[in-house]
C-alpha cells in the first residue's frame, strides 16, 4: 500500500504522504519506551497518549535542531519505521519528530500497530486555524487546549483575531483603555506563544483595522471622525480609524510595537476587511487628504492607510497579512493575502504578485458538513475551485440557503495576468458571533480534522468514507487526550437546554441551518438575496444567550450517518425506529423543537411503512414535504433517507 491510497485498517489523520503497510502487526504491550535526544523529552507530552511507560522501544533521532521558535517553511518531514524490533523515528527538526510521534500514537489500536514505513511531509507550509475571541471571549485555558488539539492533527498556525467592533482582547500597556473587561494579559499571551512554539505552532495576532474598530473608538474617540457608542450588534459597522490623522498612525505604531514584543512571529495581520468607507466620504479632513495625496476613492484611501502601517511594520521587522479586500486598492508590496471572498480572490492575489493563504472554503462557522470543506483544495486550479463553489449551490444539504449563497457570486472577479506568487497554505476560520467558550468544542472539532487533512495530505486523498472514518477516530483521540469531548459536550448542553434524556437520540439527528442563515435571520437574508440594503436588525447580538438546543448541536450530525447505515437492515431497525416514532409523537417537547419532532415523526413513520412493504413513492412524498428547515433546525436525515428510498 503506497502513496495516497488510504488503507481502511489505519485511521491516520492527516493521511501521510507515503505509507507502506506490511502484512504483520506488532504487539505494543504496555506501551512505548521512548529514547529521545536530550532536551526533547517534552515532545512525548505534546504528542499525547504516547505515554512512555511501556517497553516497546521508540528511538527518535533529530538531525538538526531547528531554532526554538517555529517559522514558516520549517522542515516538518519525518520518517517512521515500525517493526517487530521497535519504532525508528527520524526527522530533520523537533517539529518533524513531534509529527512522527502523533502518527505513531494514531497507529496503535488496542495495543497493536501495523508494521509499516511512513515517509511524511506536509503539502502546505501554512496550516492554520483562526479563532475569533473578539465577538465572544474565549478563555486562555481554551486556547491552550486548542493548541493541544492542533498539534494532534498537525496544524501549525494559530491566528488570533484579537480585536473587532465588539471587543478588544489585547492588554495594551500604552493604551490601557483599549482592553475590554475580558482580555488576555501580555503575560498570558507570552505563555501561550511559548506553549505553541513547543508544538511547532506559530501564533499570528490580528489587529483588524481600519474598519471593525468600534471597540477602539469607544476608548479613544479621537482616533475616529466622529463619536461612536459601544456596540453589541453584529454585521459591518461604519466606525473607522481616521486615515487623515497623524495621531492615529502614532497610536497604531505604538500598539504594533507592543504587539511584536509579545508575538515573535514574523507575520502580523492587520485585517482590512469590510471597511464601510462612509465616515471617510463624509469627513472634510479625509477629503483634504484625498486631494493632497491624489486618492480617487475609499479603496485608494485604505491603500494609503495600509501602506503607512506596512512601513511601520517593516521597521519593526514584521511582514504584513491582510484580508483580500486590500486588493481593491494597491496592496502594500510583500503583503500576504488571506482570501475569504470566494475562489477568485486567491487568483487575484496571485496575479497581483501576492502570496496567499486560502480561507474561502474553510469557514467553520457556516455549519457545513466536513466533506464540503475537504473537497475544497487550496491548490486546485481556478476552474476546479469555481466548480467546487458551484457544487455547493447544487448540494441538496445546502439547498435551503442556496439563494443566499448565490449572492456571493457578486464577489467573483476574474484575475488578470499571470500567477506571480504562491499559495503558502490555508486557514480554517471559526468566527464567533454564534460561538462561546462553552459551545466551542462541538463547533470547532467536529469539522476541523477534515480541514487539517486537506491542508497536509495529498490532493488525491479525497475518499469521503475514509475521511469520516478517520475524522471519527480523531474525535476519539481528542477525547482520550482530554482535549475535547465533542459529542458528550453537545449532549450535555442539549440536556441543559431542556432536551429530555429519551429525546437525545432524535435531537442528535438535527443540525443548525447552514451558511449565514441563523446570523442574518429571515428578513436580512431576503433583503440580501434581493439586492436591497440589509436592515441592521438581526436575531442575534453579543448579549443573546447561546444556550438553546440549536447552539448545542453538532454542525454536522454524526448520528445521522449511523441512522443511514441502520436503514440498510430494516429488520433490526424496526424496533428502535418504532420507539423513536413514539418519542417523536410525545407531548413533552420543547416548543421550539416541536416542529422538528413532528417532522422526524413523519420520516420515521414513512420508513416504517416502507419497511412494512408500503408504496415507496408515497413515502417519498411525505419525507419531501418535511425537507425545509423548521426555524433554525434542519433534519440531517431527510436527504439520505430520500436517497435510500430512490434505491428501493
Ligand atoms: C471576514 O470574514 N470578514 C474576513
Amino acid at each position: 500500500m503506497t502513496d495516497s491510497s488510504v488503507d481502511p485498517a489505519v485511521s491516520l489523520l492527516p493521511w501521510p504522504a507515503r505509507i507502506e503497510i506490511q502484512n504483520e502487526t506488532v504487539r505494543l504491550g504496555a506501551g512505548f519506551a521512548f529514547e529521545l535526544p536530550a532536551g526533547y523529552e517534552y515532545l512525548v507530552g505534546a504528542a499525547g497518549r504516547a505515554g512512555g511507560q511501556g517497553d516497546f522501544p521508540v528511538r527518535v533521532r533529530v538531525r538538526d535542531a531547528a531554532s526554538v521558535l517555529p517559522q514558516l517553511g520549517q522542515d516538518e518531514s519525518y520518517t517512521l519505521l515500525v517493526s517487530r524490533d521497535g519504532a525508528e523515528l527520524e526527522a530533520a527538526t523537533q517539529w518533524g519528530a513531534m509529527h512522527g510521534l502523533t502518527t505513531l500514537v494514531q497507529l496503535q489500536q488496542e495495543g497493536w500497530a501495523p508494521c509499516c514505513r511512513i515517509e511524511d511531509t506536509p503539502r502546505f507550509a501554512w496550516r492554520g486555524l483562526m479563532l475569533d475571541p473578539a465577538r465572544h471571549f474565549l478563555s486562555i485555558e481554551t486556547l491552550h487546549r486548542v493548541l493541544d488539539g492542533m498539534a494532534l492533527m498537525k496544524l501549525n498556525v494559530l491566528h488570533l483575531h484579537l480585536t473587532d467592533d465588539q471587543g478588544f482582547r489585547f492588554e495594551s500597556l500604552r493604551y490601557p483603555r483599549l482592553a475590554s473587561e475580558q482580555h488576555y494579559s501580555q503575560v498570558e499571551l507570552r505563555k501561550l506563544v511559548d506553549k505553541a512554539a513547543r508544538r511547532g505552532i506559530r501564533v499570528v495576532p490580528e489587529f483588524d483595522m481600519p474598519g471593525h474598530v468600534t471597540s477602539w473608538l469607544t476608548a479613544y474617540p479621537e482616533w475616529g471622525s466622529r463619536p461612536v457608542a459601544a456596540t453589541d450588534r453584529f454585521g459591518v459597522h461604519d466606525g473607522c480609524l481616521n486615515p487623515a490623522s497623524e495621531e492615529v498612525y502614532q497610536a497604531v505604531g505604538a500598539l504594533l510595537k507592543e504587539c511584536v514584543q509579545v508575538f515573535p512571529d514574523v507575520y502580523l495581520h492587520m485585517g482590512g476587511d469590510e471597511v464601510s468607507g462612509r465616515w471617510w466620504r463624509e469627513d472634510p479632513g479625509v477629503e483634504t487628504l484625498m486631494r493632497r495625496e491624489g486618492l480617487a476613492d475609499t479603496a485608494a484611501v485604505q491603500a494609503y492607510f495600509n501602506t503607512r502601517v506596512a512601513n511601520q511594520l517593516a521597521l519593526l521587522g514584521r511582514r504584513l497579512i491582510a484580508w483580500d479586500e486590500v486588493l481593491n486598492g494597491t496592496a502594500p508590496e510583500g503583503c500576504l493575502i488571506q482570501s475569504w471572498r470566494g475562489a477568485t480572490a486567491r487568483d487575484r492575489a496571485l496575479a497581483a504578485g501576492h502570496d496567499c493563504i486560502v480561507s474561502s472554503g474553510y469557514y467553520l462557522d457556516l455549519h457545513y458538513p466536513a466533506d464540503v470543506h475537504h473537497a475544497y483544495d487550496p491548490g486546485a486550479s481556478s476552474a476546479a475551485l469555481l466548480a467546487a463553489e458551484d457544487a455547493l449551490l447544487d448540494d441538496p444539504r445546502l439547498a435551503h440557503v442556496a439563494d443566499g449563497m448565490r449572492w456571493t457570486s457578486a464577489w467573483r472577479e476574474a484575475a488578470r495576468g499571470e500567477v506571480k506568487a504562491a499559495v503558502l497554505g490555508a486557514e480554517a476560520c471559526l468566527w464567533s458571533e454564534l460561538v462561546t467558550d462553552e459551545i466551542l468544542d462541538p463547533r470547532l472539532w467536529s469539522r476541523l480534522p477534515a480541514v487539517a487533512d486537506r491542508f497536509w495530505s495529498a490532493a488525491e486523498v479525497r475518499d469521503t468514507n475514509s475521511l469520516y472514518r478517520r475524522l471519527e477516530n480523531m474525535l476519539d483521540v481528542l477525547d482520550q487526550e482530554r482535549v475535547a469531548r465533542v459529542t458528550e459536550i453537545s449532549d450535555a448542553l442539549l440536556l441543559r437546554a431542556g432536551v429530555l434524556e429519551h429525546q437525545l437520540p432524535l435531537v442528535r439527528l438535527l443540525e443548525p441551518v447552514k451558511w449565514y442563515g441563523r446570523l442574518l435571520g429571515e428578513v436580512a437574508l431576503k433583503a440580501r438575496i434581493e439586492g436591497r440594503e440589509m436592515p441592521q436588525a438581526r436575531p442575534y447580538k453579543v448579549s443573546t444567550p447561546l444556550d438553546r438546543p440549536v447552539d448545542a448541536l453538532l454542525p454536522e450530525s454524526l448520528a445521522a450517518r449511523e441512522f443511514v447505515a441502520a436503514i440498510e437492515d430494516p429488520q433490526a431497525f424496526t424496533t428502535p425506529l418504532t420507539r423513536w416514532r413514539d418519542i417523536a409523537g410525545g407531548n413533552d417537547w420543547l416548543e421550539e423543537l416541536q416542529p422538528s419532532a413532528d417532522a422526524l415523526g413523519v420520516v420515521f413513520e414513512a420508513l416504517l411503512d416502507v419497511f412494512g412493504g408500503a408504496d415507496v413513492q408515497a413515502a417519498r412524498e411525505r419525507v419531501t414535504a418535511v425537507a425545509e428547515p423548521q426555524g433554525e433546525y434542519i433534519l440531517a436525515v431527510v436527504i439520505p433517507v430520500l436517497d435510500w428510498l430512490d434505491t428501493q
